[in-house]
């Protein structure tokens, strides 16, 4: 990884989990409850999409107060689609982050709950930030929803179900990629545009990034499950196969998806020339998302 990666990464990841543990805290709920939740959101992920909030802001030469509390409610929406993800119903993953996956500490009915309880804390949180003007907090609201309901990760996933056993067009595939894990990566960078109140052409060429490392994002995710070990993942491999799911290397074998992935990375880079920048952190983003082996 760059350097200049990795110093912002280890500059924020401690005040994104800080932040976030501040958010649980607040929560006045069962300890059972409050555990489960604090179980997830401590169980150590690469916090890309409230890195990506930071680094939008940071390339685009921007401060904002509410940027790490915006930061947190994605990746708090992103933690409770893990813990719903892994479930025996969903993918039934016994280990996440080089852990027990929630329901397989706290059973299943409570890893929905904490699920839910982490889907909510996010809009609340966006719901009382300080620094933003009200239509730009409304707007931020408005997005997250989108990018997690049914017209994004939920909707993608769904998606995601009935590609199972059978084969997807590469456009099928595509569309199930983007939403289940390209909208939440395009909040993120989105959501860094509103706070700099970027101007919409500019905001354009931001998005047409994002949508390149969203897909570029689940590529490398299926092509690791298929090449990596569970030790480096952290979560089980294999788990695409053993469920029959449509996936990039299934659909174009391992060198065809490694090929799409490449094509995604230099669209990505192709799109952040607007920001007249040797090296964007967002570009060192999008070279780490592809490189990246867990
Ligand atoms: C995993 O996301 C789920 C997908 C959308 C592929 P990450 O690879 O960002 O997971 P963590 O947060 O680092 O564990
Ligand atoms: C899930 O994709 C994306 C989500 C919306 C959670 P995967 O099912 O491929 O994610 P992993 O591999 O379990 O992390
Ligand atoms: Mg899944
Ligand atoms: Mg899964
Ligand atoms: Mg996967």
């Amino acid at each position: 990884m760059h350097k200049k990666l990795q110093r912002f990464i280890s500059d924020y990841q401690p005040i994104i989990e800080d932040k976030m543990n501040h958010l649980l805290a607040a929560t006045n709920v069962s300890d059972t409850l409050k555990s489960s939740m604090a179980y997830s959101v401590n169980a150590g992920g690469k916090r890309i999409r409230p890195l990506l909030v930071l680094a939008t802001l940071e390339d685009l030469g921007v401060q904002s107060d509410d940027a790490v509390t915006v930061a947190c409610a994605v990746e708090l929406i992103h933690t409770y689609s893990l813990i719903h993800d892994d479930l025996p119903c969903m993918d039934d993953d016994d280990y996440r982050r080089g852990k027990l996956t929630n329901h397989k500490v706290y059973g299943e009915s409570v890893a929905v709950l904490a699920g839910d309880a982490l889907q909510t804390l996010a809009f609340e949180a966006l719901a009382t930030l300080q620094d933003t003007s009200a239509e730009d907090a409304l707007q931020l609201i408005q997005l997250l929803a989108k990018a997690s309901g049914s017209a994004g990760m939920v909707g993608g996933q769904m998606l995601d179900i009935e590609g199972e056993s059978k084969r997807l067009s590469l456009m099928e595939l595509e569309n199930v990629h983007v939403n289940k894990t390209g909208a939440l990566l395009s909040f993120s960078i989105e959501a860094g545009a509103i706070l700099a109140g970027l101007h919409q052409q500019k905001t354009a060429k931001l998005k047409a990034f994002a949508w390149n490392i969203g897909l570029a994002f689940q590529i490398q995710d299926d092509i690791l499950d298929i090449t990596s070990t569970t030790e480096a993942l952290g979560k089980p491999v294999g788990s695409d196969i053993s469920s029959d799911k449509s996936t990039y290397p299934s659909l174009l074998g391992l060198d065809g998806a490694k090929e799409r992935l490449a094509e995604h990375h230099r669209l990505a880079g192709e799109a952040l020339a607007f920001l007249e920048k040797d090296q964007p952190l967002l570009g060192l983003f999008a070279d780490y998302i592809v490189d990246r082996q867990s």
